[in-house]
């Protein structure tokens, strides 16, 4: 029997199951389901329910220590395209509170679109 071959098989192994976990993880697989906004939920419930709220409506559990109220975007009247800057760049670059982050490192432009789209489903404007 091949001594090289048992030795090596459970590592190959490990690489592989790694490297299909690392696939699940990825926010942009194309699985069935998957879509913008389900993958916004996802990055939303991460990065931003802790001060805008599950639902968006700006009461998160870290909303009391902002020293500007987290918006409520289920009322926002903000464009889209407003929406992608505040989240990509912060508050401060839009002469609004540094308590929004821009999210431009830890989020990629991809990811901010979906979380953005995600976001326009909890606005009530755009379910009239
Ligand atoms: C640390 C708290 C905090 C986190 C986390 C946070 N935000 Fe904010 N966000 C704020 C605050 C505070 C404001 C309001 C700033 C102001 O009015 O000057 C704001 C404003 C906004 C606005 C502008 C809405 C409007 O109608 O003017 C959007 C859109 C937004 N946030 C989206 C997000 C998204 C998406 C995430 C997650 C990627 C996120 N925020 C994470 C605190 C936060």
């Amino acid at each position: 029997m091949n001594l090289r071959a048992i030795t090596c098989r459970p590592v190959r192994g490990l690489a592989l199951a790694l490297a299909s976990a690392s696939v699940l993880a990825s926010t942009h697989d194309a699985r069935p389901g998957n879509t913008p906004v389900t993958r916004g939920e996802a990055l939303f419930s991460k990065y931003c329910a802790l001060c805008h709220g599950a639902s968006g409506a700006g009461d998160g559990r870290a909303a009391a220590v902002q020293k500007v109220a987290p918006a409520n975007l289920t009322v926002s009247t903000r464009t889209r395209s407003y929406k992608m800057q505040i989240v990509r760049d912060g508050g401060a670059a839009m002469d609004r509170s540094s308590s929004m982050p821009a999210w431009r490192d830890v989020l990629t432009d991809a990811d901010i679109a979906d979380v953005v789209d995600y976001v326009q489903t909890l606005n009530e404007r755009n379910r009239r």
